[in-house]
Parts: C-alpha cells; structure tokens; sequence
C-alpha cells in the first residue's frame, strides 16, 4: 500500500513538472511542438468533416471537436519563438517573424472562428462556420508555410 502511493506521488511529481515545462514553452522543441499541434488540429478538422453533412450533424461532437481547435490554435501562439525559423525542418516561411504581427492575428481569428463553429445548433449553421475556419488554414497556409524542403 505505502509503495503504490510513493509511485502515484512520482507520477504526478512528473505530471506537474511537465506542466510547468510546457508553460515556458520554448523548453522543448517548438518545431516539433508547433508541427504535431498542427497535425492535430488536421485531425479535428478531418473527423469534424465525417459529421459535416445533414445526416451526420453531432452538436455536441462539433463543440468538443472545435473547442479542440480554437485551444491548439490558442497554444500556437506561443510555438514561433525568434529564431525557430532557421531549423531544417521547419516549413514556416521566413516572413512569419517578419510579420508576427499578423501571423498571431490569423491564429486568434482561426480560434474566435472555430469556437464561434462549436456553438452550431445545427448542420447548415456547421456547415458555414466549418468552412469559414477551413479558409483560415489554407490563407495562412498560402502564405507563411513553404513546401516541404526535401
Ligand atoms: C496563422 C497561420 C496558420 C493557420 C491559421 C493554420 N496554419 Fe497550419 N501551418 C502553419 C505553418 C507556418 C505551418 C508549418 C509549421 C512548421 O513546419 O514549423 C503549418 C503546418 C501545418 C500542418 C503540417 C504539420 C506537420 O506535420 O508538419 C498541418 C497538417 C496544418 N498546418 C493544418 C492546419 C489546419 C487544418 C488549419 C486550420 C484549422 C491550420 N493549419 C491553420 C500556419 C498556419
């Protein structure tokens, strides 16, 4: 009994450090953050589009899917620290520092849209706000990402 506590105290010891990890952000690697955040903001869009017609709508299932985006793309912000832009592996376009300024307000847009899209009380309402937040990545997309390097 007194050992399983010990090992529960250790887990959330390490569950509260990464919590203060990820608070300073930049502790890890932002490239690799800001790109597997991305990734899962590509998943919610992808399983929002599965309940994206008449027959599928799921309101619920939209709020939880949206609010997911609008927290991803909150959290982004803070995954473009100076100086990321100069590793190999990252697609963002050098002008994304050159114009911070608009980049961080195209991410509080992309969040005001998709929380705006979970509140749909129905599939035509979803439908609109859906694609409104879809606009968001591919006009950014257009302009601060680059094709893949290699
Ligand atoms: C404010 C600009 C901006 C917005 C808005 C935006 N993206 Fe991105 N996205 C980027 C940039 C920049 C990259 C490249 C990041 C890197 O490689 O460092 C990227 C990369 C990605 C990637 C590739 C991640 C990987 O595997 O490397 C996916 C997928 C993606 N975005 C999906 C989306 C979706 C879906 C949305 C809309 C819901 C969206 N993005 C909105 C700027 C944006």
């Amino acid at each position: 009994m007194k050992r399983s506590h010990t090992v529960w105290a250790a887990v959330l010891g390490a569950g509260l450090a990464f919590g203060v990890t990820c608070a300073a952000v930049s502790a890890g690697n932002p490239v690799e953050e800001r790109q597997a955040t991305m990734k899962a903001v590509g998943q919610s869009m992808k399983e929002a589009a599965a309940i994206n017609t008449p027959a599928t709508f799921d309101a619920a299932k939209a709020k939880t899917l949206m609010d997911g985006v609008a927290a991803n793309a909150k959290k982004l912000h803070g995954l473009y620290p100076a100086g990321s832009g100069a590793d190999p592996k990252t697609e963002a376009d050098p002008k994304v520092w050159e114009n911070k300024a608009d980049f961080d307000k195209r991410l509080t847009e992309m969040a005001t849209l998709a929380t705006t899209a979970g509140k749909s009380a129905d599939a035509a309402g979803f439908k609109t706000a859906y694609a409104a937040v879809g606009a968001t990545c591919k006009s950014c997309h257009d302009v601060y990402r680059m094709k893949k390097k290699s």
